[in-house]
């Protein structure tokens, strides 16, 4: 993709899914990567492999809640390769007892927050600075259908992604005149290692049929949509949220 050759960027939660995928296609692309998550091996794991096929790339523990941890990461980018691009702000997690309103406590609630909120709020703190003195760059988070598609099963996360939206438009307008893009992609079903072992034979049979296309997702394909806006040909594409998934919801 154009200018994505020599960029440098973060995947955070990029040891395995969806943003090791994407550490691998924009390390394929050419932009050095410093993956991080709070599974230090699985980051060091992620980055070895990637070097080993010719990457230029590192792994670092991240912990996406802690402000501490979000200045390491930036200050790794910038020790190790000189700059930073871009950020994306992959990371997830604490879903466990997320039921509906009626049966979610306030500690997962506050949990959820934590996670999948204010990691993407503490990244940007950490990353715009940076950005804006190189004179722009690029944040990309990864939202999830789930925000706008009416959740039965699940109150905390998609409230939390819907969060992040609110993020995404805020960082958008405040810093486009300053060289700064921030958007989102929101997956449909992606059949990630976490994903896959959840799900029952029967409940992906019946979302293969209730979706408009052959197949269920891969961290590919959404991988390539973060190739695509942390590159100059996603230059004109700023404050959106993408639907990545199969035409499963249907949305201007
Ligand atoms: N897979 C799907 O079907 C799907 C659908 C919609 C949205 N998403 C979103 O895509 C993103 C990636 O999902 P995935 O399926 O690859 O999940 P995953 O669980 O495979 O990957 C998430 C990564 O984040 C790391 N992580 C969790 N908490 C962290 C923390 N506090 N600090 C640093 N790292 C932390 C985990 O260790 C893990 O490596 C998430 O934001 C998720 O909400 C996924």
């Amino acid at each position: 993709m154009r200018g994505l050759a020599g960029k440098t960027g973060i995947v955070a939660g990029g040891g395995r899914g969806i943003g090791a995928a994407t550490a691998w296609r924009l390390a394929a692309e050419g932009a050095a990567v410093v993956i991080g998550d709070i599974v230090e091996e699985w980051a060091i794991e992620t980055a070895r492999a990637i070097r080993e096929e010719g990457g230029k790339t590192i792994g670092v523990r991240l912990d996406g809640t802690s402000a501490v941890s979000q200045a390491d990461i930036v200050g790794a980018a910038l020790s190790e390769f000189g700059g930073l691009d871009f950020y994306h702000s992959n990371l997830a997690g604490g879903t466990e007892g997320d039921i509906d309103i009626l049966n979610c406590s306030e500690e997962v609630l506050d949990r959820s927050f934590a996670i999948n909120a204010k990691s993407h709020f503490l990244a940007t703190q950490a990353a715009l600075p940076v950005l804006l003195e190189r004179g722009g760059g690029t944040m990309i988070y990864t939202s999830s259908g789930a925000a706008i598609s009416g959740n039965p099963l699940q109150v905390a996360y998609p409230m939390t992604k819907n969060a992040l939206h609110a993020l995404v438009r805020h960082v958008a307008r405040k810093f486009g005149k300053q060289g700064i893009r921030a958007n989102g992609i929101c997956p449909g079903v992606v059949m990630t290692e976490a994903v896959a072992q959840h799900l029952t034979d029967e409940y992906v049979s019946s979302m293969l049929e209730a979706i408009p296309h052959r197949r269920l997702g891969q961290p590919d394909d959404i991988a390539g949509a973060v190739a695509f806006l942390a590159s100059d040909d996603g230059e004109w594409v700023n404050g959106q949220l993408w639907h990545v998934n199969g035409g499963s919801l249907l949305r201007d």
